[in-house]
């Protein structure tokens, strides 16, 4: 069977992020899923100055890769109760490439609330976008403690939480795969 395509998107760019551990763990478990086929995509090396959609506000490597994905799996850390500007103007930058196809979200905090805030703020947006999200986000409190300096996990109790995710990432973008390939589109 094909492999489902799932690009992994890092929700920040600053030198010193935590975040990024967490959408590199994500990409990793990916690689032992014999249905999914993963990228990491990391915003740092996508030119993307001006906000908008229009054809010279893209990054034609973006374009290229949400065209071709299957679903998308977001690491959303919580800026001041919100989501990152990065994240928002990555995604923006893009929007039939996202129609009927299912996105699932990691929430990454360094409180206790484990980016809840920043997902649920991002889900009206997402639907907007055309995107089918899942209900089985993942959560990353205390982001500081989990990773060590070489940004290894330091607690192996998320990687089963991350599988589940992605089982039914994998079934959502199975289904609607399907549907994209053999029914009518309304849009
Ligand atoms: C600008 C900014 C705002 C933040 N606001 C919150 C917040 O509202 N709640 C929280 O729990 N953590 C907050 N944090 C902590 C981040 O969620 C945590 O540092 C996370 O690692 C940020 O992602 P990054 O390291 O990839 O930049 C904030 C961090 C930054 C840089």
């Amino acid at each position: 069977m094909e492999k489902l395509f799932i690009p992994v998107i890092a929700g920040t760019t600053r030198p010193k992020r935590r975040s990024f551990n967490v959408a590199k763990l994500i990409h990793e478990i990916a690689g032992k899923l014999p249905e999914v086929e993963s990228q990491l995509l990391d915003p740092n090396d996508f030119n993307m100055p001006f906000d908008g959609n229009d054809e010279e506000n893209k990054d034609p490597k973006y374009s290229e890769i949400s065209a071709k994905a299957d679903a998308f799996f977001l690491v959303l850390p919580e800026y001041n109760h919100g989501y990152p500007g990065t994240l928002k103007r990555f995604m923006d930058s893009e929007l039939k490439n996202y129609v009927h196809k299912p996105v699932a979200f990691a929430g990454v905090s360094n409180g206790p609330w484990a980016g809840v805030r920043a997902i649920e703020a991002f889900v009206p947006s997402a639907r907007e976008m055309g995107l089918a999200v899942t209900f089985t986000d993942v959560n990353f409190p205390f982001v500081s403690k989990l990773f060590d300096e070489e940004g290894k996990l330091l607690d192996e109790a998320y990687i089963p939480r991350i599988e589940k995710a992605y089982k039914e990432l994998i079934w959502m973008a199975t289904t609607l795969k399907w549907g994209r390939q053999n029914l009518e589109q309304n849009t």
